[in-house]
C-alpha cells in the first residue's frame, strides 16, 4: 500500500507551473493525433492498465498521478516530436528511465505524457584511445559495465540496481553506489550530453575530450536534474582501465560507532579502498533471513573493505589491522574473488532485505561528513527508539553516506506516521551534523520540502531561475525537486 508524502504544494508565483489543462475530451484526441504523427503506433500507449504500470519509481510511498499516454520513443527525432507535441499542446512530460528510483522523481504527473527512454538502448562507440564510450540513455548500467570490460575499460558507477537501471536514469539522480569511495559518483563520468530541450530543440553540452573549459558547465548542471532541465538523449561517459578484480574484508564490530571509528582510522591512514560499505545488525540478520547467506548475526556492524590494487590481500592486512585497533571482533578476508563477490551481493540485498521485515519501507539517504558518521548512527538509533520502530542501517561508510531504511506497516496509520516521522527527523539530524539529505537518491518527491531547508531560499530563488530559462512552461517533470 502506498503511504501519501507530504508533498509542497507550490503556488504559482513561486514556479512554473504546466499552463494546460487536464488531458480529457478533446485534447486528449489532439495529443495521441499529434504524438502519432511522429511516432509508430507501437511507441504510444494508451491503454490505461499499461500506462499505471508506468506511474511510478520505486519509492511507491510517493504520490503519483496518471499519465494520459506512455511514450517509447527510439530515435532523437522522435523524442524532439513529443517534446514539441507537448510544448505546443502545454501538456507535461515526465522522462523515465528503469523506475528504479528512491524519490519518486520519475512518478507520472496526472494527464502526464510519460516519456520512457527504455528503448533508446544502444551503445554507439566504446573508445579505447579516448577512454570514452558514447551511449544512448536507456543502455542498461550492468550492460554498459560488461561490453566496457571486454575492451580492459571500466565504468565505476555501480548502483546497487546495476542490473537493471538505465545510464539515463542515473544520469537523471547523478546515482552513486558502491564505488564511489574510491571512483566518485556519476557527475565524474559525464564528460557530454546531447539533450532535446522543452521545445523540442537539440543541444550539445560538453566535450569528448580530456579536457574542456568552454563556457558554463551545463553537462554537470544536466546530472542530478531529474528529468526537470531536458531530455537526455545521448551522453559521452568516461572510462578507467580496468581495474584488479577487488578483495574483499569483512570485519565485524560490537557497535556501529567501533565500525565508524575504524571508518575514520582507514581514511585518516591514506588508504584508497575501492568500497568501504557498512552493514548494522538489522540489515546482517534481514539478508540472513531472506538469502541464507551465512552472515554473522551476533555482530552489532559489518564493515566491508575492499581494494582492488596490484596486492590487494596486502591492503586488507593494513586495514584489518586498523579495524581490530578500532574494536572489531573478527575480521575475515575472503579468499578469492569468488567470495568477495558473494559478499558484495549480500551487500547488494539489503534493501530489498529489509523490505521483507515488515513489508514497506522508507530509505533515506543522508550524507555526512564521514567524521560525523558516528554521531549520526547514534542519533539514528534514538530516533528508532522513540519513534519504537525498526530501522535497518546500510551505508556507504566510506562516503559517509547511509540508507536508514526504516522498515513499517503501511496498513498501520500510527506506525506510518511514526515512520514519516523518524524519517523527518533522520534528515534533520543529517543536516545538523553539516551533511546532506540526499547524498546520491535524488530529491523527487520525498525530499523536496528538505531541498528548501538545506539550500535555503536564495538558492531556492536561483533553482527555480534556472529551471525557468530551460523549461519556461514548466512542463518538464512538474512537481519534483522544488
Ligand atoms: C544502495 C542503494 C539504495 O546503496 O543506493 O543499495
Ligand atoms: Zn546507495
Amino acid at each position: 500500500m502506498a503511504v501519501r508524502c507530504d508533498a509542497v504544494i507550490m503556488s504559482r508565483s513561486e514556479a512554473p507551473t504546466p499552463q494546460g489543462t487536464a488531458v480529457t475530451g478533446n485534447l486528449h484526441d489532439r495529443l495521441l493525433d499529434r504524438l502519432l504523427a511522429g511516432l509508430p503506433a507501437e511507441a504510444v500507449l494508451t491503454d490505461p492498465d499499461v500506462t499505471a504500470s508506468y506511474a511510478n519509481d520505486m519509492a511507491s510511498f510517493c504520490e503519483a498521478g496518471a499519465p494520459a499516454v506512455v511514450v517509447l520513443p527510439r530515435t532523437v527525432e522522435q523524442v524532439q516530436h513529443v517534446m514539441r507535441t507537448a510544448t505546443e499542446l502545454r501538456v507535461p512530460v515526465v522522462p523515465q528511465g528503469a523506475r528504479t528510483g528512491l524519490s519518486g522523481g520519475a512518478n507520472a504527473a496526472d494527464d502526464c505524457i510519460v516519456l520512457s527512454l527504455t528503448k533508446m538502448d544502444r551503445i554507439l562507440e566504446i573508445n579505447p584511445v579516448d577512454r570514452i564510450a558514447v551511449v544512448e540513455p536507456g543502455v542498461v548500467n550492468a550492460t554498459l559495465s560488461r561490453a566496457v570490460n571486454e575492451h580492459g575499460l571500466y565504468y565505476p558507477p555501480d548502483p546497487s540496481s546495476w542490473e537493471m537501471c538505465t545510464i539515463g536514469g542515473n544520469i537523471g539522480t547523478a546515482s552513486g553506489g558502491l564505488c564511489c569511495v574510491k571512483y566518485g559518483v556519476t557527475a565524474e563520468y559525464v564528460l557530454g550530453l546531447d539533450v532535446v530541450l522543452a521545445d523540442g530543440r537539440l543541444m550539445s553540452t560538453g566535450r569528448r575530450t580530456a579536457k574542456g573549459v568552454a563556457g558554463y558547465d551545463l553537462t554537470r548542471l544536466f546530472v542530478g536534474s531529474e528529468g526537470s532541465l531536458g531530455i537526455v538523449v545521448r551522453a559521452v561517459l568516461a572510462l578507467k582501465p580496468q581495474p584488479p578484480q577487488q578483495l574483499v574484508l569483512a570485519a565485524e564490530f560490537p557497535s556501529a560507532s567501533a565500525a565508524c571509528d575504524a571508518v575514520c582510522r582507514i581514511m585518516e591512514g591514506g588508504h584508497v579502498p575501492s568500497l568501504l560499505e557498512l552493514m548494522d545488525r538489522t540489515t546482517v540478520k534481514a539478508v540472513n533471513d531472506l538469502a541464507q547467506m551465512g552472515l554473522p548475526e551476533t555482530t552489532e556492524a559489518l564493515l566491508l573493505a575492499a581494494f582492488d590494487t596490484p596486492d590487494p590481500a596486502a591492503d586488507l592486512a593494513a586495514v584489518g589491522a586498523l579495524c581490530e585497533a578500532a574494536g572489531a571482533t573478527q575480521v575475515v578476508p575472503a579468499d578469492d574473488a569468488a567470495e568477495s563477490e558473494l559478499l558484495l551481493q549480500a551487500r547488494r540485498l539489503s534493501l530489498t532485505a529489509l523490505e521483507a521485515v515488515k513489508g514497506t519501507t522508507m530509505i533515506d539517504d543522508v550524507c555526512v561528513p564521514r567524521s560525523r558518521l558516528a554521531e549520526l548512527f547514534a542519533g539514528m538509533e534514538g530516533i528508532a527508539e522513540k519513534h519504537d520502530l525498526t530501522i535497518g542501517v546500510v551505508a556507504h561508510a566510506g562516503d559517509g553516506n547511509t540508507h536508514p531504511t526504516v522498515c513499517f506497516d503501511a496498513a498501520d496509520p500510527d506506525e506510518s506516521r511514526r515512520a514519516r516521522e523518524s524519517f523527518d527527523e533522520i534528515m534533520a539530524l543529517g543536516l545538523e551534523l553539516g551533511g546532506t539529505i540526499t547524498g546520491e537518491h535524488g530529491v523527487g518527491i520525498l525530499k523536496k520540502e528538505w531541498l528548501a531547508r538545506e539550500i535555503g531560499p536564495v538558492g531556492l530563488e536561483m533553482q527555480r531561475a534556472v529551471k525557468a530559462v530551460f523549461d519556461p512552461l514548466g512542463i518538464l517533470n512538474p512537481g519534483k525537486l522544488f
